[in-house]
Parts: C-alpha cells; structure tokens; sequence
C-alpha cells in the first residue's frame, strides 16, 4: 500500500475488510445520528389525510413486466413479480460494482462510434444505475443503513424476543434486531423460494451487525450464524401461527398495496402479535431523491405497484388501523414505525 493510500484510510477512519469496510471513527451522539429524524409528530390523532396529503405512486414499471402482460394479456401476478424483482435485486447486491462502472463507460465511449440514438440511450442508461447503485448502497449505504435502523430498533421492551419477519427476502433488518435484542429466535417468512435459497443463504457471513452483549450489556458484534433462524417459503395469508412473538416486522410491504388493502397487510402484522408486543414496519421515502432513484432504477425495482410516501401518511394508515405509534422517524431512505396494538 503506498503512504498517499495509508494517509487517506488513516484520515478518513476506516478500515477496509474482505467484504466490507470498516467506520473507525468515535462520533458523538449528535454526529453518530445526523441521518436520523425521529418523533416528528407529538399527536397522531390530531392528524387527517387533509393535512397529511396522499403518497406518491410509481408509474414507470420494468421491462420485465411490461413485455410479461404483452405477452399473456393480463396484469403480472403479485407472486410472479416478486420472483422477479427479488432476481433482479439481488443481481445489483452481488456485482462487482467497480468493474462494471469501468465496463459501462467503456461501453459508452463504444456506443458513440456506431451512431445510433438507441444505443447511445441504453449506454447512457447503464451508466447511471450503476453509478446511482454505487452511491446509494456502496458509498451512502442507503438500503441496509444499519445506523438508522439501530436508531428505529431502539428502546424496546423485550427480553430474548422471538421475531417473525413478513417479506423477509435476505433477513436483515430482522437479524439487526436480533443482535441488539439477543438470545431469542427469528422467524422469517417470503413465499419467493429465491429467498431462502439465494437472498438469505447467500447473505455475507462475515457482515456485522452491532448489537448487545447479553451477559454483560456490553456492545457485541454478531453475525448471521450467531442467529437461531427458520425460514418458511410461505404465503404470509397461510400462516397458522398464533399470538406467539415479541415482535412482527416488515420492510418494503405495505407501500405495495393500494389504500382498500391496507387493513389487511396492517392485521398481517398483528395477528400474530403477543399482548404487548411490537410491530415494526419500514417504508420507501417519499422525497425528491427517491423519486429519481425509483425512475431511473425502473427496471431494476419496478415490477409491482410501489407508493412513496412521507412517515405522516404511513404513521396515520398505521394508527387509522388501531396501532399506538411509539417511535417513528426516517432514516436514509426509509420511513419507520414503531407501534403497538391500540
Ligand atoms: C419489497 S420486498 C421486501 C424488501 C426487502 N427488504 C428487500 O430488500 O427486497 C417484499 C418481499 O415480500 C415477499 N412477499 C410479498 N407478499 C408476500 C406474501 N403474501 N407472502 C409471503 N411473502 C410475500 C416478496 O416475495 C418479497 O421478497
């Protein structure tokens, strides 16, 4: 490693790892969560849809799907689209992202010369997905944003809880609850086989997740086989459970569900809730950014109904649907509730 390279890894505190790297600076409370925004609204019921206003709804769709309801005529079954945008995501997470960054510029330089509008498009296209997946997961760390979900996950009371995670795909926000709530079980259900097989057996094991020592309440890293975890290829409407967990999660679930399906997706969560335990549920953003991220990265995310919304509007279908909101906020790209049955 040459000095230049040694100066700057020393000045920017980190540290680099097989398969991630490493942020070794001391940061104040303050600094440690400028990325988070908590506890906007002090009354939940003093609020309406008047005042909130409606989410924002995403009309550019992949090509995936398009050419699917081309070709059978009908609109893409909600399980056939998720097949396919699990597939398709998780293409992004296992890229090697700095060769295709080099591929796609030399292909665009390329594109150039043949002189056609089309190819100069779909070059430019390529490009920028992967300069925007660059920024977004590798340099901001925007989906998994294990800072603002620490933040979220806070403050919860339970002892060794078992966690159920509807729409787990790779399992990691329940994971991350699981190392700063220790010792319990994490259940996690998707019905897309791709899942379990791909999304969650492929998961890094060495990737970190900081949670609490539970013999000295100390800090503790954890990774995923430190998890006892089951996962069931289920439809979450088949479940036969009964009110047996501390806490019920999902990510990325209700915005894909249009207003008159919402009581549904909301009672998913608590049905199978013990008396006192927690729901918690995340959200895509409904900010400026996000609206270009879901654009350009259409054919990438895009292969069912999708709303973006601002944690009012998602906090208020939580509360109209009988749960008391107990933390909320929004971290990088996320909004999150924390809630219990009213
Ligand atoms: C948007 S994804 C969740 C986001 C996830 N954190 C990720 O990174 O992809 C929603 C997941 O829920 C699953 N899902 C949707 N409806 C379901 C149902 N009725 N039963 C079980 N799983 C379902 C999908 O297969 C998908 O993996």
């Amino acid at each position: 490693m040459s000095m230049v390279n040694q100066l700057s890894e020393v000045e920017e505190g980190t540290r680099q790892h097989p398969s991630y790297r490493e942020d070794t600076r001391v940061l104040s409370e303050k600094e440690y969560n400028k990325f988070v925004t908590l506890n906007t609204v002090n009354d939940w019921s003093q609020l309406s849809w008047k005042d909130v206003g409606r989410p924002y709804e995403v009309t550019s769709f992949a090509k995936e799907k398009k050419e699917w309801e081309q070709a059978h005529s009908q609109p893409l079954p909600a399980h056939t689209s998720w097949t396919m945008f699990n597939r398709s995501f998780h293409s992004w997470f296992v890229k090697d992202v700095p060769a295709e960054m080099s591929a796609s510029k030399k292909a665009l330089l390329k594109s150039f010369s043949s002189f056609k509008l089309s190819e100069v498009k779909a070059a430019i296209g390529e490009v920028t997905r992967i300069h925007l997946w660059n920024y977004v997961h590798r340099i901001q760390d925007g989906i998994w944003d294990p800072r603002g979900k620490r933040a979220l996950f806070e403050g919860l009371n339970v002892t060794k809880p078992r966690i159920l995670y509807l729409g787990a795909a790779e399992g990691y926000e329940a994971m991350q609850l699981s190392a700063m709530y220790p010792g319990g079980e994490i259940v996690h259900v998707d019905y897309d086989p791709f899942c379990k097989e791909t999304r969650f057996a492929e998961f890094p094991e060495s990737y970190p997740f900081l949670g609490e020592n539970e013999q000295t309440s100390g800090k503790k890293i954890y990774y995923k086989d430190d998890f006892s975890s089951e996962y069931l290829v289920e439809d979450i409407r088949t479940l036969t459970f009964g009110r047996e967990f501390d806490i019920v999660i999902s990510v990325g679930m209700l915005e894909h569900f249009p207003d008159e399906l919402k009581p549904e997706v909301v009672e998913w969560h608590r049905k199978f809730l013990k008396p006192n335990g927690y729901i918690v549920m995340t959200t895509p953003r409904a900010q400026l950014r996000s609206k270009l991220y879901y654009e350009l990265m259409a054919d990438v995310m895009n292969h069912t109904y999708r709303e973006l919304m601002t944690v009012e509007q998602m906090g208020l279908y939580l509360h109209e649907n009988g749960l008391d909101i107990k933390r909320h906020g929004y971290i990088k790209v996320h909004n999150g509730v924390v809630a219990q049955v009213r």
